[in-house]
């Protein structure tokens, strides 16, 4: 493995690579807009998969993190952090009694939308003295998980209340149907509907005579709409941390701050270099990953271990060992497909951090 004080070409590919400073510059900057404003950050663990950065997200001012998986919350919590939104369901036996063993050692929160998965979780927490904190996943228009506001809302949080082992602690709704609208216009509409649908949906269960504590949605998309909605109380934010070219290109304030390095293998034809990543390095469902700081040079095709570039111009030059770097278009479903991130600063590897969460799907 490559010990930190390696130049960065030493580093062996494919890699990613984290550029610290970019890193560090989005981590502060997100920090900053939460000091001035109500609601806080839940930065979510769904990008970074590693405990070293939720560490350093929580020392800039996060409250706890946000998981999508009880597997990503497992991870976090034996790094010592207690402070855990699972954002999504967890359904059935084998998983309930992961979670309430979990519930002992954490503050965890769960997302919930069905009332018997709801009074299967306060049964497991039961016989194990636990305590399972509970927010009320509501539909805010994406129409993926979700009760509707209103009375099925209500109707689950009283459910809640009144079982043991189980406590309602409010309401999320992620409004993931247009975080990433490139219209800005649209993306500020549509997530003010969203959001007043959830907070009109706490205000409706609050009346009831139930305190809402947490109303939680957003992501980097949305962060500085929803992070400042009346009534919002947290934000999931997770690809501020590293970005990506599809977020950056409406999200401009954060910088890319992680690349896939790669190195060039083949020079198959005047107008072609191939390099080692490939489907198996990084994803494409959010288009072709593109070619960084190497003017005419463009990823045009992937298949499992080769990424092929086609070459223009002062590009023409790459020779097989060179290496470049590629900006992700997806970065969130990109780190899952590695098991280290590298961190590099003034040239130099500075430090490597395991993905310990990388494939915890469950
Ligand atoms: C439940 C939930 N919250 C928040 C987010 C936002 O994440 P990001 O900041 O990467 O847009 C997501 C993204 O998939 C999500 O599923």
């Amino acid at each position: 493995m490559e010990t930190p004080g390696i130049l960065l070409e030493d580093i062996d590919t494919p890699a990613l690579v984290i550029d610290l400073d970019l890193m560090e510059g989005n981590i502060a900057r997100m920090a900053d807009f939460f000091a001035g404003v109500r609601a806080t950050l839940r930065p979510h663990t769904k990008t970074h998969k590693t405990p070293a950065l939720a560490h350093k997200q929580i020392a800039a001012g996060a409250k706890g993190v946000t998981c999508a998986k009880l597997g990503e919350a497992e991870v976090m919590a034996a790094s010592g952090i207690r402070d855990l939104l699972v954002a999504n369901q967890v359904v059935g036996r084998t998983k309930i009694d992961r979670l309430v063993a979990l519930a002992r050692h954490a503050d965890i929160l769960v997302a919930v939308d069905n009332p018997d998965n709801v009074r299967e979780i306060a049964a497991a927490a039961q016989t194990v003295g636990a305590t399972v904190g509970m927010l009320i996943e509501v539909n805010v228009g994406m129409n993926r998980c979700g009760v509707e506001p209103g009375e099925p809302t209500l109707e689950l949080a009283r459910l809640i209340d009144r079982l043991p082992g189980v406590r309602f602690a409010g309401l999320m709704g992620y409004e993931g149907h247009i975080i990433a609208n490139p219209d800005q216009a649209v993306r500020e509409r549509e997530c003010r509907k969203s959001m007043t649908l959830l907070t009109e949906a706490a205000a409706y269960v609050t009346q009831a005579g139930l305190p809402v504590d947490i109303v939680s949605g957003g992501g980097t998309g949305t962060y500085n709409i929803t992070g400042t909605f009346p009534g919002v109380t947290e934000v999931q934010a997770g690809s501020y941390l590293f970005m990506d070219a599809t977020y950056h290109k409406i999200i401009p304030e954060f910088d890319c701050a992680l690349t896939v390095y790669a190195t060039v293998v083949s020079r198959p034809g005047d107008e072609l270099a191939i390099v080692d990543a490939g489907l198996k390095t990084m994803t494409n469902e959010f288009g072709l990953p593109s070619v960084r700081d190497i003017a005419g040079a463009t990823l045009i095709g992937q298949s499992e271990e080769h990424g092929k570039l086609r070459l223009d111009g002062a590009s023409v030059s790459l020779r097989p060992g060179d290496k470049i770097h590629i900006l992700p278009s997806h970065v969130c479903t990109t780190i899952n497909l590695h098991d280290r991130l590298y961190g590099v600063r003034n040239g130099r590897l500075e430090t490597v951090w395991p993905v310990a969460a990388r494939g915890k799907v469950r």
